[in-house]
């Protein structure tokens, strides 16, 4: 989704803007640009489609291009196509220049409005009736933050905004509702930006807008109101993460960095919450007892990778803990009626914590009488951990590939976790939590040992290339898991792939199969496995191509049409996490043949701040 970063400061901040850029892409985007205020007091823009190095390149190659205000954007594509006219910023009568990621819904009737007055319209965007708005309001307004305040009363929608004004030109005002948006703190200097990773060279000390906070913002003072005018002072926080945390070092895709980095997120998720065989009751911090004391259900929301992580804990909520469960993709939950539990909680799972379906979900399962609330979630200081009553954080480190994957397999320890918090107040036996923080405890090696597979996974890799389509089978919480492998495959290899319940393949998707399809089993030792065994034979009863990631005690063995990909044997407790790890090789091994764009698939983003 959209990017922004902006700054004043004593001198040029150009530079600052386009690294800035640079480590906002990873977001996704089609187009970008920046203005700045030069030494004459005129905006000058710069945009272009494609890369940031498109824009920088052009940027160098004009020397006027210099000031020590700007503002700068990556745009994602929602109402009009990627083009340098729609690239923002947009702005109004050589005036005001604006950046806006959201989307703004009621667009169509301030375009009307501000056409009968005599603005001109060079975009297809939404965000340009922003611009005009503000230079309307500000002919009225005391100044450039009071027009800004105005303008963001009149906007229905999405937003964050930062705005420049060269009648102002010391002057950055900002404005949040919705989509995400930082002040970083320096000496003689600030900045503002969609989130922290694109501010890490210049400083540690953030400022987390809340929603319907307008804030000016000069090289030395940060004023913030919020959404009644009223003056407030928002905390200062200090980030963990370094600069280090969000390079690339030696791997050539931060997919594949991330993959290998899951060792590490599993011990950092863990670290400090567990003591001997049992979980610490201070893990969810202390208002968590009373209500875990009460709860009797789980509501799970979230999307995509995350919903699969519901799925796999919806199995383990109802097995190890006793407390029934249900998952729905969010986008999905928020636009039906429901019959509400009493005392369920709603976990809200999400890697970024600023997906908007997510986001309203857990509001409007607020609205209709939901009682509690906890958020998973990898970015502490996200919409979705201030909107929820509970946080438990997945220690994953920044995640900047398009494809989660860190964030999965932390998301899974995280629920584990929620697993026996319940549990201890449930059916869970003192050896069950015992097996299961034991079995917790043994991922990082785990973990590291699956990763081996991956000399192994790059061979089978070319026999997909080629391909156009391939199935997933699992069951049971493998089914999750199997379906977390078809999305990884789809979305950075672009071979259309799908995850069934094995059990499933008769009722209609057997169909398919023949030698150009290939399914992929995921097959551990379990008491699904004799049934998952007879399924595959269904498969190869027709020809198709099976590659069976397997327990060698499975007793799967290779011939003619059937691979069999060992995994060491594990407990069946973290099976999930560590059945999940060859499949995202498995993903990243096949885009990297056909030369996709693994960080940066096209049409995606990784932060999906829109509906
Ligand atoms: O930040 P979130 O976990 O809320 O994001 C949810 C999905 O957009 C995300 O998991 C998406 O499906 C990933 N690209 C999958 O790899």
């Amino acid at each position: 989704m959209c990017g922004i970063i902006a700054g004043v400061s004593g001198h040029d901040v150009t530079g600052t803007l386009l690294e800035g850029l640079k480590r906002l892409e990873y977001r996704g985007y089609d187009s970008a640009g920046l203005a700045l205020i030069d030494e004459q007091g005129e905006i000058l823009r710069k945009r272009s489609t494609g890369r940031v190095k498109a824009l920088q390149d052009e940027v160098t190659s004009d020397v006027r291009v210099r000031g020590n205000i700007g503002i700068a954007h990556t745009r994602w594509a929602t109402h009009g196509k990627p083009t340098k006219q729609n690239a923002h910023p947009h702005i109004c009568n050589e005036t005001v220049a604006l950046v806006h990621n959201g989307i703004i819904e009621n667009h169509e009737a301030l375009r009307a409005s501000q056409e009968k007055m005599g603005y001109r319209f060079t975009s297809n965007t939404d965000t340009e009736v922003i611009v005009h708005q503000v230079h309307s309001n500000l002919e009225h307004s005391a100044d450039l933050f009071s027009a800004l305040q105005q303008t963001i009363k009149e906007l229905e929608g999405a937003y964050s905004l930062a705005v420049i004004s060269n009648l102002e030109p010391d002057c950055l005002v900002v404005a949040r509702q919705g989509s995400p948006l930082v002040i970083g703190l320096c000496e003689g200097e600030n900045f503002i930006a969609s989130d922290v990773a694109a501010l890490l060279t210049k400083t540690r000390e953030f400022i987390f807008l809340e929603d319907g906070d307008v804030a000016c913002i000069t090289a030395d003072n940060v004023r913030i109101v919020d959404t009644n005018g009223k003056q407030v002072d928002r905390q200062v926080h200090h980030s963990r993460l370094n600069s280090d945390s969000v390079e690339l070092g030696e791997y050539r895709h931060y997919m594949l960095k991330e993959i290998y980095e899951q060792p590490t997120a599993a011990a950092d998720t863990l670290e400090g919450r567990l003591s001997g065989n049992r979980l610490l009751a201070a893990t969810f911090g202390h208002e968590a007892d009373e209500i875990f004391d009460s709860i009797t259900s789980v509501q799970i929301i979230a999307c995509g990778t995350s919903y699969h992580a519901g799925l796999v804990a919806r199995h383990w909520l109802e097995e190890f803990a006793g407390v029934a469960t249900s998952v729905e993709v969010a986008s999905e939950f928020r636009y039906r009626s429901h019959v509400v539990p009493e005392n369920c909680l709603v976990i809200s799972i999400s890697q970024s914590g600023e997906t908007a379906d997510t986001l309203a979900a857990l509001k409007y399962a607020k609205e209709i009488g939901f009682q509690h609330s906890l958020c998973i979630c990898n970015v502490a200081e996200s919409s979705l951990t201030r909107e929820s009553d509970m946080v438990l954080l997945t220690h994953a480190g920044p995640e900047i590939g398009v494809a989660s994957t860190k964030a999965f397999t932390t998301q899974l320890i995280a629920l584990m976790q929620v697993v026996i918090a319940l549990g201890q107040r449930n059916s869970m036996t003192h050896e069950q939590e015992e097996r299961i923080v034991r079995e917790l405890r043994s991922l990082p090696v785990k973990i590291a040992e699956a990763l081996e597979l991956d000399t192994e996974i790059t061979v089978i890799a070319e026999k997909f290339a080629h391909k156009k389509h391939a199935l997933f089978l699992g069951r049971g919480t493998h089914f999750p898991i199997a379906m977390e492998g078809a999305l990884k495959l789809k979305e950075i290899s672009y071979i259309h792939a799908e995850a069934y319940p094995a059990g499933e393949l008769k009722h209609g998707p057997l169909a398919l199969i023949d030698n150009e399809v290939p399914v992929i089993a995921v097959a551990p030792n379990n008491e699904l496995l004799q049934k998952l065994k007879s399924n595959i034979q269904e498969v190869r009863a027709r020809g198709g191509e099976l590659i069976v990631f397997a327990d060698p005690a499975t007793g799967f063995k290779e011939k003619d049409g059937l691979t069999v990909i060992e995994v060491a044997p594990v407990d069946d407790i973290i099976a999930p996490i560590i059945f999940t790890i060859p499949l995202q090789l498995l993903a990243y091994r096949v885009a990297l043949i056909k030369g996709t764009d693994v960080d940066k698939p096209r049409n995606l983003a990784k932060s999906v701040t829109v509906e």
